[in-house]
C-alpha cells in the first residue's frame, strides 16, 4: 500500500480524528490528498472522465468516496470501540430521517423492529451504491429511500416522498454538520421536519473552547476544508443545534472536549417538546 494510504488507515486506526492533537491533522490532509484527488484524478483521466477533471466539486466528491472506502472498516471499528453511536444508533425509531449518511455505516446499528422508514440524504451520489448495499444487508432496503441532495435543497425531493413538516420521529445526524454550507438552515429544516415528540440523534464535533486551540483551529481549516470533504473545524456545531428551536433534553448533552482536542466531539438525544 502506498504510504499517504497506509497514513489514512493509521490515523483512523489510531483514534486519531477522536483526539486529533495539534500536530496531526497535517498527516490526514497528505493521505486524503494523495489517496483522494491525486486517485480521482488519475482514474477520471484514464477513464476518460474529462469533467470531473475540470470539476474541483466531482474531484473532491470522487476522492472523498475513495478515501472512504479505504478507511471504512477502521472508522466503523473506531466508532464501535470509541464513540456513543453503538447505544446512540438504536434509539432511532418510526420515520428516521439519516443526514448525510455516506455509504451507510449507521445502518447495521438501528434496531430493525422500531424502524418503519428511513430517509437518507446524501449529496455525494458516488455513496448511492454503498448505501443500498447497507441498507440490503440492515434489512432495511424495503424501507430505505436516498434523496441524493444537499439537506439544504432537499425539501421538494423530500415532499415527493411525503415526509413533510412534523412528519419525521428521529432525524440522524453523524459528522455531517461540519461539512454543511448553512447549518443554521439545516437545523431549521431538520426542526421543522420534526414531529412533536421527534427525536435529534447527533454525534458530532464543534471547535474547542480553549482560546490557543480555537486559534490551531482557524490556521488548519483553509487547508483541512479543502479536502476533507468540506468539513469545518471551527464551527460551533452545538449552538446551531441548540438555536433551532425548543429543546427538551438539552441537559443531555455530552462531550469528550480537552485542550489541544481538534475535534471535540458532541453527543446527545434532544426531543421537540409536544404543545401543552
Ligand atoms: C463524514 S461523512 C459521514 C457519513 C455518515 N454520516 C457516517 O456516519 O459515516 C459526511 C457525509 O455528509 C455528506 N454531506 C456533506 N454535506 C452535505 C449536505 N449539505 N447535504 C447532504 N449530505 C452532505 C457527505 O457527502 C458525506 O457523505
Amino acid at each position: 500500500m502506498d504510504p499517504p494510504s497506509r497514513w489514512a488507515l493509521e490515523y483512523v486506526a489510531a483514534g486519531i480524528p477522536h483526539h486529533a492533537s495539534l500536530p496531526t491533522p497535517w498527516k490526514l490532509n497528505v493521505s486524503y490528498w494523495y489517496t483522494g484527488v491525486y486517485e480521482s484524478a488519475r482514474m477520471a483521466f484514464r477513464n476518460g472522465q474529462y469533467r470531473t477533471l475540470l470539476s474541483w466539486t466531482a474531484l473532491q466528491e470522487s476522492g472523498f468516496h475513495i478515501w472512504y472506502r479505504i478507511a471504512n472498516d477502521i472508522m466503523i471499528r473506531f466508532e464501535t470501540e470509541n464513540s456513543p453511536l453503538p447505544r446512540l444508533v438504536p434509539e432511532c425509531s418510526g420515520v428516521v430521517l439519516e443526514l448525510g449518511p455516506g455509504p451507510g455505516n449507521q445502518l447495521p446499528r438501528f434496531d430493525r423492529r422500531k424502524i418503519a422508514r428511513v430517509v437518507g440524504i446524501e449529496t455525494n451520489a458516488r455513496f448511492a451504491p454503498d448505501l443500498e448495499a447497507s441498507a440490503r444487508a440492515a434489512g432495511l432496503e424495503d424501507v430505505y429511500d436516498i434523496v441524493t441532495a444537499r439537506i439544504e435543497d432537499a425539501a421538494p425531493a423530500l415532499e415527493r416522498l411525503d415526509v413533510v413538516a412534523g412528519s419525521v420521529d428521529t432525524v440522524l445526524s453523524v459528522q455531517v454538520l461540519c461539512s454543511v454550507a448553512d447549518q443554521a438552515r439545516v437545523m431549521e429544516l431538520v426542526y421543522g421536519l420534526l414531529k412533536p415528540g421527534g427525536k435529534f440523534i447527533f454525534w458530532e464535533h464543534t471547535r474547542n473552547s480553549d482560546p490557543v486551540t480555537r486559534v490551531m483551529q482557524s490556521l488548519w481549516n483553509p487547508l483541512w476544508t479543502r479536502f476533507i470533504g468540506g468539513c469545518r473545524l471551527t464551527r460551533d456545531t452545538i449552538s446551531a443545534i441548540k438555536s433551532a428551536g425548543e429543546w427538551e433534553n438539552l441537559e443531555s448533552i455530552e462531550g469528550d472536549e480537552q485542550p489541544w482536542t481538534m475535534m471535540p466531539r458532541v453527543w446527545g438525544v434532544l426531543v421537540k417538546p409536544v404543545p401543552a
